[in-house]
Order: C-alpha cells, then sequence, then structure tokens
C-alpha cells in the first residue's frame, strides 16, 4: 500500500489534501512524487528557512543529541535563552510557551480573563474580535474565530465571546459594554483573505483600550517571526499590544506556540494557572533561538525588499486584479478563474501556492533566492494569464 492509500484508510479525512506526498526538504522546497516542486506556501508560514536549511538542522540535531525533553516542573537553558530574546526584541515582559497557535491564543483569553477577574470581579468577560477572523480551531479559539461557518457542528461553543466590523472604531466603541475585558486581532487577517488592518485603526483600538482598562491582544500567529518585514507586525503600527500570541514560524518547522505579557499582565498567571506537557520543548526552542538569530534587521531588510519585488512583479502581471498584504504574506486577487484551480495548476506544473478564501495566497520562505523567485513567478503568470 502506498502513503495515499494508507492516508484514505487509516488517518481521519479531515484534510482536502492535494494530489502529492512530500518525502524531502530541498533548498527551492520540497521533493515529492518523484520531482522537485518550488515552494511558495513554507508549510503554512512554518518553514522560516524552508524546510530543510543546514543551520536550523544542526539547531535542531545539536539540541536532541544534548536533552530532547525533560518536564516543566525544571529548568532548561533553550526555553529560559528564548524567553530572553523574545521579551529583549519586543518590549514585552514575560512569556508562556505552548505547542500550536491555538494554545497560545487560549492562553491570552485565559490570562485576559483573570487580569479583569482579579481586578474586577464577576461580569467582565467578554473579549471582542473581528469578523473574518481566524484564531484557531479547539473549540474556545473557535468561538473566538469571526466567521459564522465555524459556528456549527460542535455547540455548546465557550461564550463571552462578540465579533466587530474591522477598521470600523465606531463599531468597537459600541461594543465596549461593561463586560468587555479583551480585544484581540490579527494585525493581518491571514485565513481571512491577507487583509491588514488599518494602521490609523490599530493605534485608535490602542487608546480606546487604554482609557477602559481594556486588553488588546494581537493575535501574530501568522503575521509573527519576521513574516511581515519586522520581527512581529505591531512594530509596523507602531503600538504596542498587551498580550501577544505567536507561533508558526517561530520555531521554523516545530511545534512551538508562544504568549507574551506585557507589563499589566505579567504576573497574571501565577502557580499552577496554566501548563503544557510538551510546551516550551528543548529542541522546539532550540530551533526558535536559531530562527530568533537569523532574523536580524539586515535579514528582515531583505523580507522588505523581496515583498517589494514580489507586489511589482505580481502588479504587472495579466490575469491579477490586485494584490494585498504585508511582506511576504501575500493575496491575490484573480482577475477571473477560482483560486484553488490556480493551485491546483500551479502544483502540477512544480510550484506550490496556497489560498485564503478567494484569493491566491503566497507565504514563501523568508530565505526564499531571486532565482526561485522568478521560476515560481513565471508559472504563476503562465497559470493565470
Ligand atoms: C492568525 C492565526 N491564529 C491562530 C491560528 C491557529 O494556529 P494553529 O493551527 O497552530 O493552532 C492560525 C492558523 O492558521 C492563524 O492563522
Amino acid at each position: 500500500m502506498d502513503i495515499k492509500n494508507l492516508d484514505h484508510s487509516y488517518i481521519a479525512q479531515t484534510y482536502g489534501r492535494y494530489d502529492l506526498a512530500i518525502t524531502d526538504g530541498e533548498p527551492s522546497g520540497f521533493l515529492g512524487d518523484g520531482r522537485e516542486y518550488i515552494d511558495f506556501g513554507s508549510g503554512i508560514a512554518v518553514n522560516t528557512f524552508g524546510a530543510s536549511e543546514a543551520g536550523w538542522v544542526e539547531a535542531v540535531c545539536a539540541q536532541a543529541k544534548k536533552l530532547s525533553h525533560t518536564s516543566n516542573y525544571f529548568y532548561t537553558e533553550p526555553q529560559s535563552r528564548l524567553a530572553e530574546t523574545l521579551c529583549t526584541r519586543t518590549g514585552l515582559k514575560r512569556v508562556f510557551f505552548s505547542n500550536s497557535g491555538a494554545e497560545a491564543n487560549e492562553c491570552a483569553i485565559k490570562a485576559a480573563r483573570k487580569y479583569s477577574h482579579d481586578k474586577y470581579g464577576d461580569g467582565r468577560a467578554t473579549i471582542l474580535t473581528l469578523e473574518n477572523s481566524f484564531h484557531g480551531r479547539t473549540i474556545t479559539t473557535l468561538s473566538a474565530t469571526g466567521q459564522t461557518v465555524f459556528h456549527t457542528d460542535f455547540m455548546p461553543f465557550t461564550p463571552g465571546f462578540a465579533h466587530i466590523r474591522a477598521n470600523d472604531i465606531a463599531a468597537l466603541e459600541g461594543a465596549l459594554t461593561a463586560d468587555v475585558c479583551a480585544v484581540m486581532m490579527e494585525p493581518v487577517q491571514g485565513e481571512g483573505g491577507v487583509l491588514p488592518l488599518e494602521a490609523g485603526y490599530l493605534a485608535a483600538v490602542r487608546k480606546l483600550c487604554d482609557e477602559r482598562d481594556i486588553l488588546l491582544i494581537l493575535d501574530e500567529v501568522q503575521t509573527g517571526n519576521g513574516r511581515t518585514g519586522t520581527l512581529y507586525a505591531f512594530e509596523q503600527f507602531g503600538i504596542l499590544p498587551d498580550i501577544l500570541s505567536t507561533a508558526k514560524g517561530l520555531a521554523g518547522g516545530l511545534p512551538l506556540g508562544a504568549t507574551l505579557f506585557g507589563e499589566k499582565v505579567e504576573n497574571t498567571l501565577g502557580k499552577s494557572k496554566h501548563g503544557s506537557t510538551f510546551g516550551g520543548n528543548p529542541i522546539c526552542c532550540a530551533a526558535a533561538n536559531y530562527v530568533l538569530s537569523r532574523l536580524d534587521d539586515a535579514f528582515l531588510g531583505e523580507v522588505k525588499a523581496k515583498a517589494a519585488y514580489f507586489h511589482e512583479k505580481l502588479a504587472a502581471m495579466p490575469g491579477v486584479a490586485a494584490v494585498s498584504g504585508m511582506g511576504l504574506m501575500i493575496g491575490i486577487t484573480l482577475k477571473e478563474g477560482d483560486a484553488h484551480d490556480v493551485a491546483l495548476k500551479c502544483l502540477e506544473k512544480g510550484l506550490i501556492v496556497l489560498t485564503a478564501k478567494d484569493k491566491v495566497r503566497l507565504l514563501p520562505p523568508l530565505n526564499i533566492g531571486y532565482d526561485d523567485i522568478d521560476r515560481g513567478l513565471a508559472i504563476l503568470a503562465e497559470v493565470v494569464a
């Protein structure tokens, strides 16, 4: 039996997989079904430097040989060092480590509710999120997700979430009733269609939150770790969140989530209030230490330059109606045709692209070379023409 038949026989069929079994990471992307593929997807913004970059492999193997795992009842060097780097580079104060984006958001939600309960008591636990948002697949993060398509089949969902229109400060002001403790948003809605928030909106949200002691949670699960051209996207909006969640590209190909706490909430989750068996695993943290060591100003400048190059080439491409996004998080509106069809046709020609709603979505590895960008864009141009 081959890989695909085993999958069909034994794996819960929750994914609409493409007809490709990937076996190896390659400098330009992946090897699968006996062929090379250029990668414009990064395993959905995870493979920060591709799937098998030499420095990352070395960092992971060295840590695996030294110490693979111990419980969080003990201190480990990779975890402590990673927390220091994250705090120093963001201006936030403390970190809780988990294994995924949904878990990082669960932790953010728990911290926000506890902060409010400690200070104001019962009845102030509602969290406002944006329509069209995506925050994860657990019952609580599905409740937070502002898309009704996710609010079926699994009732009852966690109460205490309400959804407001993005970029509408009057809508937020109207929704800030006495029961609200926090607002939570993605700086760029990723799954929702690669839609950046307006700069002025996020600054106005910050101001309103400050005036009313409402916590601002930024979900940087997808926008974080260099993806938008700064270490975290909030830097480009000129604000600091109270809580920041991230995951995906943080460890560059291993599962690691992080929830960062600002001054107000740095001590909110005390002893035994939260935990995770695997969270902050030494190998995942060593991988993240390597990732962050590479994401210096010069590298992030290169990300911005490559993003500008993508935008310029895409905007001039026949068949492309509009290009959205920030950094190497790119959404393409097609003049005609279906984004999923485009993804299928690109795959037939040896290029991996993603989709988000009705857009073609590109999330290439941050270290992608201009030759691979050109080769990939040539395939995409041929398909969308
Ligand atoms: C903004 C955002 N938040 C949360 C998640 C959930 O992350 P995970 O799949 O690691 O749980 C995602 C995943 O796409 C995401 O894009």
